[in-house]
């Protein structure tokens, strides 16, 4: 089945210079960009992104960092999408990310892992819809 992701190039992967690489490795896997753009979060909308987990001891330090810089969103596809793209980023804290895997090679930490990846078809659609109007999505 053909259907879609939808991600993020975190603060850290744009301050670090990773936009470029990122983006080969995501298009060298299989995924088409259907919206992309450079944005910045406001703290109200990193709030409401990760609300899921308002209640954690690390949301403040999330929010925190998800908004000190731009990020590059974007929605992407292929079939399998969001399983496939959980795959090539890689574990959350990159310690266990397996080799090559994005966040293996561009996270510097658990809190700073250089990728968003959406966990289920739900939640891509939520998220794409978050960021992105119909008529930007290709
Ligand atoms: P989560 O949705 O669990 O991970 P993933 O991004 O792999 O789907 O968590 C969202 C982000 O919150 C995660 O990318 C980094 C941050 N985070 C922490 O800083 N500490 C933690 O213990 C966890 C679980 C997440």
């Amino acid at each position: 089945m053909t259907n879609r992701t939808f991600t993020m190039i975190k603060p850290d992967g744009v301050e670090n210079g990773h936009i470029g690489a990122i983006l080969e490795k995501i298009t060298a896997s299989g995924f088409r960009i259907v919206a992309m753009k450079l944005t910045q979060m406001t703290k109200a909308d990193a709030e409401t992104f990760y609300a899921v987990h308002n209640e954690r001891p690390f949301f403040g330090e999330l929010v925190e960092f998800m908004t000190r810089g731009p990020i590059v969103a974007a929605v992407l596809e292929k079939e399998n999408a969001v399983a496939d793209f959980r795959t090539l980023i890689g574990a959350t804290n990159p310690a266990d990310a397996a080799e090559g895997t994005i966040r293996a090679l561009y996270a510097t930490s658990m809190g700073e892992n250089a990728v968003h990846g959406s966990d289920s078809d739900e939640n891509a659609a939520i998220e794409s819809a978050f960021h992105f109007a119909g008529r930007e999505m290709f």
